[in-house]
């Protein structure tokens, strides 16, 4: 196995996340039965899985001079993940995220508060110019605002990057945004988000995926959840199967699992196919265990899963 240099951009946010029967309605209340606090945000969620799974990881973000923040850093530190870019803010909060986890399917829906990754500059970018440069691949989300995802994706474009944008949460965005990524992969509802398509069926994730082809992405990757992920470049279009490793607690985190996993088998030299079935892979353990950043697999039980299959 290869050691190759991966930067990830996005945010911090400390998860809390609570078990419930249900979503409450407006002005209702409902009795949870568990909650767990823990680091998350999707772009950190990736570096920290990134560099579990074996890559010189780097976090390219800002986070607040709060105790929320102290705790990004402290798993910053056991995970690996170089903190070089990773901008401290004085009078900005670090973001948080209120998530709802379903008990019996473990199904989940999230509020998210980026705080101060929003106020991210192109100069702070910049300055990890050299750093983005000796990565073999760059991967960002959507929650940073969209003008500085654009800006990094073409300063990491320039630099001859593979860019893989996963464009999570969900949003339509300009056909320019889609040219300066090598790979982009939306989940089923992100794909609706971006193609105005319905995203139901494998049939419908592969017209989605060729829009976004069509449109000026390189690949396409729909994540369909326990259905894997359908693939698509110029000259393959395949469904890849998801991997059961186990029964299902918590679905939070399994995009970014998944794009961690891809983003490290890219950056290792595999190809499309082979990548996303590691990506599908690292998903398929961490559904099985609860919370984003703590549910992020070891390479050797990627390896040991993938042996089995
Ligand atoms: O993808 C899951 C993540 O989305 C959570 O960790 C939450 O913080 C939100 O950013």
């Amino acid at each position: 196995m290869s050691t190759a240099n991966v930067t990830v951009m996005g945010i911090f946010a400390l998860d809390l996340a609570f078990r419930s029967p249900r979503l409450p309605v407006w002005g209702e209340t409902v009795v949870g039965s568990g909650l767990q606090v823990g680091p998350g945000g999707k772009g950190s969620n990736q570096a920290v899985a990134a560099a579990r799974l074996g890559a010189n990881t780097t976090f390219l973000s800002k986070i607040g001079a709060d105790a929320f923040g102290e705790i990004a850093l402290r798993t910053y530190q056991d995970a690996g993940v170089n903190t070089d870019f990773l901008v401290r803010a004085q009078d900005e909060a670090t973001g948080a995220a209120a998530i709802l986890v379903q008990e019996d399917s473990g199904e989940n829906a999230i509020v998210v508060c980026p705080g101060a990754a929003e106020t991210l500059t192109k100069q702070e970018i910049d300055r990890a110019e050299e750093r983005i440069a000796a990565s073999a691949c760059f991967l960002t989300q959507f929650e940073l605002p969209i003008v500085l995802v654009e800006y990094a994706l073409a300063l990491a474009r320039r630099r001859g990057v593979t860019t893989i944008l996963n464009p999570a949460p969900g949003l339509p965005c300009p056909d320019s945004l889609l040219a300066l990524c090598d790979y982009v992969t939306p989940n089923e509802g992100e794909a609706e988000a971006l193609t105005g398509m319905r995203v139901s069926t494998i049939e419908e994730a592969e017209a989605a995926a060729e829009q976004l082809m069509e449109r000026g992405a390189g690949h396409a990757v729909i994540t369909l959840g326990a259905r894997g992920a359908l693939v698509k470049s110029a000259t393959i279009s395949q469904h890849i199967e998801a991997f059961n490793a186990g029964r299902v607690v918590d679905t939070t985190g399994a995009g970014d699992a998944f794009n961690a996993g891809f983003a490290v088998a890219l950056a290792q030299g595999k190809g499309l196919v082979a990548a996303a079935q590691f990506g599908c892979a690292v998903a398929g353990i961490s559904v099985t265990r609860h919370g984003t950043s703590p549910s992020m697999p070891r390479r050797e039980e990627v390896d040991a899963l993938l042996a089995k299959h």
